[in-house]
């Protein structure tokens, strides 16, 4: 369904009335809920959100991240990856300051020692360390797994959520690579909104890929879909007078995927039937700020740069969104349009950020109707 289509109940919808995305778009009669701006991090915690590259940590390495305002420690163990709250059940020391040999996580401190669950082993001040105290010792640790070459971890557990499926990031005829991660003073949604804008190309990336952008972007079709919406346009070559454009600067079909909360995926089509997928999640770390964790794949035989070329080019593509995200404000974008609001909107520009913004109420709304989170809140 196109919002096209449905532009009078989508964009002018009641405030008694919203969509229900598990069960397909369509409206039912409920009162809105009054969020605040804790409530995204109390419903997210049961998403699952990257922390660290697998590259970046080797067997026995340890980092720390902090996720929803929690730090925590990321620990690889032989068998598999832990990930617990960093701080020693002794006095607090952070764990991710002591070492891990042998599969032992040792505490810089006092040597207190975990194994790969975050059980407590062993307390070197006692000679026979008793069992309650150890009990009691247990690291608070979190659901972690491995994909996409990423470290993901989720707060709150519940099996039944997923990460999004993207066939090609796996896909072994495909080439994947994932970015730095890259630290955004800024929050979440702002990233977000800025991945889904066109109309800055022109200017925000003047050096980059905005040598030719026009702001007047193309028509484009959004589809709201049961976890999130996507969107479909033709994209313009960007080619000046004097310069022809290269692959990636090439006329392409363009389509930006939303997987609600923050997991959105860019596929681009050549005329030649070339594919490259890009995917940002912006891993919130506090309310006004998260990491960007992103990764490019192109399909087999891509007929373009080197991959190693659109990384780096990606990567000074990024840093520009940076800078622009870290220079507005309020530093989040205000959830409830009614009390700060969320700018002065055109049409169509922003109609997809607007779009974001609206789907993600509508998720809050819809995770908090679940009695799971709303128990919490
Ligand atoms: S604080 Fe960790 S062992 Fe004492
Ligand atoms: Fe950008």
């Amino acid at each position: 369904m196109s919002i096209a289509e449905n532009a009078n109940c989508f964009f002018h919808s009641r405030r008694d009335t919203v969509p229900c995305f598990r069960a397909g778009f369509h409206f039912m009669n409920a009162p809105e809920l009054e969020f605040t701006e804790e409530t995204p991090f109390q419903v997210m915690k049961r998403t699952w959100q990257p922390v660290a590259l697998s590259r970046d940590i080797s067997i026995g390495g340890l980092a720390s991240y902090r996720l929803f305002d929690v730090e925590l420690i990321i620990a690889r163990f032989a068998t598999g990856w832990l990930a617990a709250e960093d701080a020693c059940p002794h006095k607090g020391a952070r764990l991710s300051r002591g070492s891990l040999h042998d599969g032992v996580l040792q505490c810089p401190y006092h040597g207190w020692q975990f194994d790969a669950e975050g059980g407590c082993t062993n307390i070197p001040s006692l000679l026979y360390p008793p069992c309650d105290k150890l009990k009691l010792s247990h690291l608070r640790n979190y659901p972690v797994q491995e994909r996409y070459g990423m470290v993901w971890v989720q707060m709150e557990s519940d099996p039944s959520v997923k990460l999004p499926e993207v066939p090609e990031f796996e896909d072994p005829a495909w080439t994947f690579l994932p970015g730095p991660p890259t630290l955004f003073r800024a929050g979440f949604r702002r990233e977000i909104e800025n991945y889904l804008d066109m109309t800055h190309f022109a200017f925000a990336h003047a050096t980059t890929l905005g040598k030719a952008a026009s702001p007047l972007i193309p028509e484009m079709r959004i589809t709201v879909l049961d976890d999130g919406f996507q969107m479909d346009a033709p994209f313009p070559a960007l080619a000046t007078p004097h310069e022809q454009p290269g692959k990636l600067q090439s006329a392409h079909l363009r389509r930006q995927r939303c997987h609600l909360p923050n997991f959105t995926t860019i596929r681009q089509t050549f005329a030649d039937g070339d594919e490259r997928v890009l995917v940002h999640i912006p891993s919130p770390n506090t309310r006004t700020e998260c990491t960007c964790f992103w990764a490019l794949a192109v399909s087999p035989g891509f007929d373009g740069p080197p991959t190693q070329a659109q990384m780096e080019f990606a990567v000074k593509v990024l840093d520009e969104d940076r800078v622009m995200c870290e220079n507005q404000v309020p530093a989040e974008i205000p959830l409830n349009p009614s009390r700060g609001g969320w700018g002065v909107l055109v049409t169509p520009g922003d109609t997809l950020a607007n779009t974001f913004q609206k789907c993600f109420r509508r998720y809050l709304h819809e995770e908090l109707a679940d009695g799971a989170v709303a128990r919490t809140i």
